[in-house]
């Protein structure tokens, strides 16, 4: 993707000259829909429960221990909040990112979740990743990406150029007409490209005309 770079991204492979954390383990979501939140982990990332009891769940798909945990609050509860689920628009954490090894593997997901029900609230190419944004029972934002580019450095220098500066937020996506693509043989490498994910005929919103109250 050619990029016309107006600043310069610091070198990345300098490390910290500190001891830092490794990597994310878990997190941790109190909830008065454990039930519908074990089963939507479950359909989503393969989630199984390693533990559970009548105050906490732990659920794991992967190497670590647990990468989920509930604590499980009266379900009542759920009423007395009505608009937690709005919190993530305005103020504080808004979503966590997980990313795919490919943009087929990335389809593939969305296709499976698909067929369950399960649909991105937002479908986007941001410029530096390929992203489908998703919400659990409990309205937390999940993205699952793609890079677009092979390297952190080569996105750091997306990051500082002119193109960057000008569509910031990207161009939405039809993943439906991507995975066509995909299955007609077409190159990973274009599909990531801005725009490649618009169907002819069809525009599609960039930049801040993507952000509507759905998408926020
Ligand atoms: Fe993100």
């Amino acid at each position: 993707m050619p990029t016309d770079e107006t600043t310069s991204a610091p070198d990345l492979g300098q490390l910290p000259d500190r001891v830092v954390p490794a990597f994310i383990a878990h997190w941790v979501v109190k909830t008065a829909r454990s039930k519908e939140m074990i089963e939507w982990y479950g359909h989503v990332f393969g989630a199984r429960v390693v533990h559970e009891d009548d105050q906490i769940a732990f659920l794991t798909w992967d190497h670590e221990s647990h990468r989920l945990a509930l604590v499980k609050l009266p379900p009542p509860l759920r009423h007395v909040f009505p608009l937690a689920r709005l919190r993530r628009k305005t103020y504080g954490i808004d979503h966590l990112a997980f990313t795919f090894p490919s943009l087929e593997q990335l389809l593939l997901s969305y296709e499976r979740l698909k067929n369950v029900g399960i649909k991105p609230v937002w479908s986007i190419n941001h410029g530096p990743t390929t992203s489908l944004y998703y919400e659990d029972p409990e309205g937390i934002r999940l993205e699952f990406q793609v890079e677009n580019f092979p390297t952190a450095q080569e996105t750091a220098d997306y990051f500082n150029s002119r193109e960057f500066a000008e569509n910031p937020i990207g161009v939405n996506t039809d993943p439906d007409y991507l995975l066509e693509r995909l299955r007609a043989g077409a190159e990973e490498a274009v599909l990531l490209r801005r725009g490649a994910g618009t169907r002819p005929g069809t525009t599609q919103r960039a930049n801040k005309r993507t952000i509507t109250w759905k998408t926020l």
